[in-house]
């Protein structure tokens, strides 16, 4: 299953800037079995969770986030780049491996009954999943897991989070 997911996924070298080793997800979205295994198994790890929101990070996160909220019959709250919210937003700056940025999320999006998943594509530096974080913390709703398809390895996101308590999960590595 974990080959499956990991050998769909394809190394671009220096993009978006020299020395990147940019992990691109496209081809595994593109392989309906390699999509539906990741799905799969981001649902056999939460289904009885008892989690009630799905919050995932604009762009990628949206991608996973949506079809296992879909799949777990739960709801979905998008982070977004600045500016793109319509209604009153808390906002985040964050710094990533090949630049910064910053999250945005609605005031009313989540409650302190939420019991969340934070789901991406990929942990980096885990400066955007730390942003996530903070935003999801300033409504009081707790955060039950981050989870994430891909985990650089040699970039500190993983021991980021050990370090603030929070649980994660990820299904491959490079
Ligand atoms: C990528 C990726 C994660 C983030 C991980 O998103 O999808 O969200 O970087 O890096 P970090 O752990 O160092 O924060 P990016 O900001 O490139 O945006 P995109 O999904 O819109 O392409
Ligand atoms: N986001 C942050 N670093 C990345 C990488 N190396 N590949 C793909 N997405 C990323």
């Amino acid at each position: 299953m974990s080959d499956l997911i990991k050998n769909s996924i394809r190394a671009i070298h220096d993009y978006p800037k020299a020395g990147i080793v940019f992990r691109d997800i496209t081809p595994l979205l593109a392989d309906g079995a390699a999509f539906k295994a990741t799905i799969d198994a981001f649902v056999q790890r939460y289904s009885d969770k008892n989690l009630t929101k799905i919050v995932g990070m604009e762009a990628r996160g949206f991608i996973f986030g949506t079809a296992l909220a879909y799949a777990l019959g739960i709801g979905f709250v998008p982070l977004r780049k600045p500016g793109k919210l319509p209604s009153k937003t808390l906002s985040q700056s964050y710094a990533l491996e090949y630049g910064e940025d910053a999250l945005e999320m609605h005031v009313d999006a989540l409650s302190a009954d939420d019991h969340v998943l934070v789901i991406d594509d990929l942990l980096a530096t885990g400066g955007t999943v730390l942003a996530a974080i903070k935003l999801i913390k300033q409504t009081d709703a707790s955060v039950e897991e981050c989870a994430f398809v891909i985990t650089l390895k040699d970039l500190p996101g993983a021991q980021r989070l050990q370090e603030a308590s929070i649980p994660y999960y990820t299904l491959c590595e490079f």
